[in-house]
């Protein structure tokens, strides 16, 4: 949005810009493309200028993806890498024999789990997906027929003609793996719209309680880029806007990989949504002169405690949003909470080349020869938590998330 900047010392006035105030693109953006045997991912390196779709067509394919960060975000990561192992066993990986095919499942997600490993949505998924996998197993000694009645007459037929050597029942595992991550798909959907939904409700009632529009905070990219649609953080605000709620986001520039700048501003110029780009160093000034209401936020993992590793910059804000008395929130799917975790000291924190901040576009732009740490999250304590976590299944305070999702956060898978 436009904004009309603050006499000295006053809060700055916002009225909406270009955005146009609630207008919506009909095509949706898509981070990923997938029918089965299919998966696309949008080359998000290219982003904003080039939009391009990349054929990942294996399990190797997909880590390199998300370690370059052509796919980022900790539901899309996650969703991309099972996505590229349903892939591979669609073209008949996997095997020959139950107990290869099952340890092949396994290596593939152990592996898919080291390209990024602060997000937690690909560990958990590696880890429920593996145990399907085992336990389908166990069932080894079920006859040909047993298993037969047990699937037939659906749409789970064999992918393959077993061979000779290997259990007859060996396509059904397959298919029953490729469906799991085909649901993974479909529920992150789901969830990300009762978050934004949940989130909006949540925050209005706190932040505006006698009505009229809110101006929310954002950082890093949130939005259907980071997810199967919709987004986390991105899909409060999303919701907001559709409430007609919204008067204007601020997205911070995220430094030093320009998530904010390049992707969540696409995104919002995208959807028409009014917002405003400022640099992460300008946060604290926007609440100051511009009165924003709230500030949410995705997350990478949220464990036990409410601690939640988050973009690198999350925590200043955090702070920031304290000191002005604004409430905080953290918007994720359970998928991204990590109860085996008690607090955040616990979280590996990822580290990337230095080179992500020596350069732009390539270009040289610190002096040579000065050391660099380029940590890619940050975490935030559980206290400056204040607005709450918002997830698909409620908002919980940081104190309340272990009862709330202790039953729910199982080996269930999607
Ligand atoms: O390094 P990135 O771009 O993968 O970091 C993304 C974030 O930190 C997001 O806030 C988080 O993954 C949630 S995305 C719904």
């Amino acid at each position: 949005c436009a904004l009309s900047g603050p006499a000295s010392g006053a809060r700055g006035q916002l009225s909406p810009g270009s955005g146009g105030d609630r207008g919506c693109n009909s095509m949706t953006l898509e981070a990923i493309r997938y029918s089965r045997g299919s998966l696309q991912i949008l080359d998000q390196l290219l982003l904003p200028q080039q939009s391009h779709y990349e054929a990942v067509g294996s399990v190797r394919q997909a880590w390199e993806a998300i370690r370059a960060m052509k796919v980022r975000g900790a539901p899309a990561i996650a969703l991309v890498g099972c996505l590229s192992l349903a892939v591979e066993l669609q073209a008949g990986a996997g095997g020959p024999g139950l107990a290869a095919l099952v340890a092949f499942v396994r290596d593939a997600l152990s592996f898919l789990v080291t390209a990024r490993p602060t997000a937690v949505n690909m560990a958990r998924a590696a880890r429920d997906l593996a145990d399907l996998a085992a336990q389908e197993a166990e069932r080894e000694g079920a006859t040909e027929e047993a298993v037969r009645e047990r699937y037939s007459p659906c749409s789970l037929t064999p992918t393959r003609v077993p061979s000779a050597s290997g259990p007859l029942h060996t396509p059904f595992l397959q298919t029953r793996v490729i469906r799991w991550t085909e649901d993974m798909l479909a529920k992150d959907l789901r969830d990300n719209r009762s978050i934004g939904d949940l989130g909006a409700h949540h925050l209005l009632e706190r932040a505006a309680p006698q009505g009229g529009k809110v101006i929310v905070l954002t950082h890093c990219n949130t939005g259907a880029l980071a997810t199967a649609g919709y987004g986390t953080a991105l899909g409060v605000i999303r919701s907001l806007h559709s409430l007609g709620r919204l008067e204007c986001a601020f997205c911070t520039e995220t430094r030093p990989y320009n998530q904010g700048a390049r992707l969540t501003a696409f995104e919002f110029v995208y959807e028409q949504i009014p917002a405003t780009l400022i640099a992460d160093s300008m946060a604290a000034a926007a609440m100051a002169h511009y009165g924003v209401s709230a500030v949410v936020v995705g997350a990478d993992r949220v464990v036990a405690n409410g601690d939640t590793a988050n973009k690198v910059g999350t925590y200043q804000l955090a702070i920031a949003a304290k000191h002005h008395g604004i409430p905080f929130y953290v918007a994720a799917p359970s998928s991204s909470c990590d109860l085996h975790l008690k607090t955040g000291q616990e979280i590996i924190i990822e580290e990337r080349p230095g080179q992500e901040l020596t350069h732009v576009n390539g270009v040289r732009i610190a002096a040579p020869g000065i050391g660099v740490w380029n940590p890619a999250f940050d975490v935030t304590p559980h206290d400056l938590i204040t607005g709450g976590i918002i997830t698909e299944l409620g908002v919980f305070a940081p104190a309340e998330l272990r009862a709330a999702l202790g039953a729910t956060v199982t080996l269930d898978g999607p």
